[in-house]
């Protein structure tokens, strides 16, 4: 299941991102690449411990924990504190598929990558490439959304990032251990969910709400591990 969570900035926000950001001191992205990864990686990133990273980072999980889209796509239950990667002229990532598990820098915790989040920073019109191309049962789906707009996706699917061939691609990209780590059942869940909030809104019978309501927290109870 693909889903976009739209505006967890606004464009300006992220223009102002993006230029702080500009600023900062960038590393190779190899650093966090695994064996496969780091022979299709060419791009740039902000080292995770660097503080202006960790601030946005702080201030992209408060947004998205108020966010009820993504509340009820992810039902988070650990976040990756978010990365951010930077793409100029002619770089881009080949094929790949994200490492299954992440240890936290300078913690003990784990996150299991059950889906990946690419937050977009950049103007689109302002790059030109930079697609993020993710394969997946319906065949591929290129992304490229408005800054501040963010784009979920199953950890486990083989994706990439199309060379950039004018501008720069700035983003930040991070992942998700969620309470259902299956995506079918994560997909259920969510149509559920979308229903039951429309079916709210239209008045419908409060007897048919409460059973219908029941029925998601029960399924939720019995995939949910917490
Ligand atoms: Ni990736």
């Amino acid at each position: 299941m693909i889903v976009e969570i739209p505006g967890v900035f606004s464009p300006q926000e992220a223009q102002v991102l993006v230029e702080k950001l500009r600023a900062t001191s960038w590393i190779d992205g190899k650093i966090t690449a695994g064996a496969q990864s780091q022979r299709v990686k060419h791009n740039r990133q902000l080292d995770g411990d660097n503080p202006l990273g960790r601030e946005i980072g702080d201030e992209i999980i408060n947004r998205l924990a108020k966010d009820a889209v993504f509340m009820s796509a992810a039902l988070p239950k650990r976040i990756y504190p978010p990365l951010f990667n930077r793409y100029g002229m002619g770089e881009s990532f080949g094929f790949h598929i994200d490492n299954a598990v992440r240890g936290i820098r300078a913690s003990r915790e784990r996150v299991r990558t059950d889906l990946s989040a690419t937050l977009f920073l950049s103007d689109p019109d302002s790059y030109d490439g930079g697609e993020l191309v993710i394969r997946d049962t319906y065949g591929e789906q290129r992304v490229k959304l408005k800054a501040g707009s963010m784009i979920l996706y199953p950890g486990s699917s083989v994706h990439k990032v199309e060379p950039v061939t004018r501008g720069e691609r700035m983003a930040s990209f991070f992942w998700i251990e969620s309470l259902v780590r299956d995506d079918a059942q994560r997909s259920v869940l969510l149509d559920m969910d979308v229903a039951i909030q429309r079916l709210t809104q239209q008045e419908a019978s409060e007897e048919s709400l409460v059973q219908l309501t029941g029925c998601y927290h029960n399924l939720l109870r019995m995939w949910a591990d917490c």
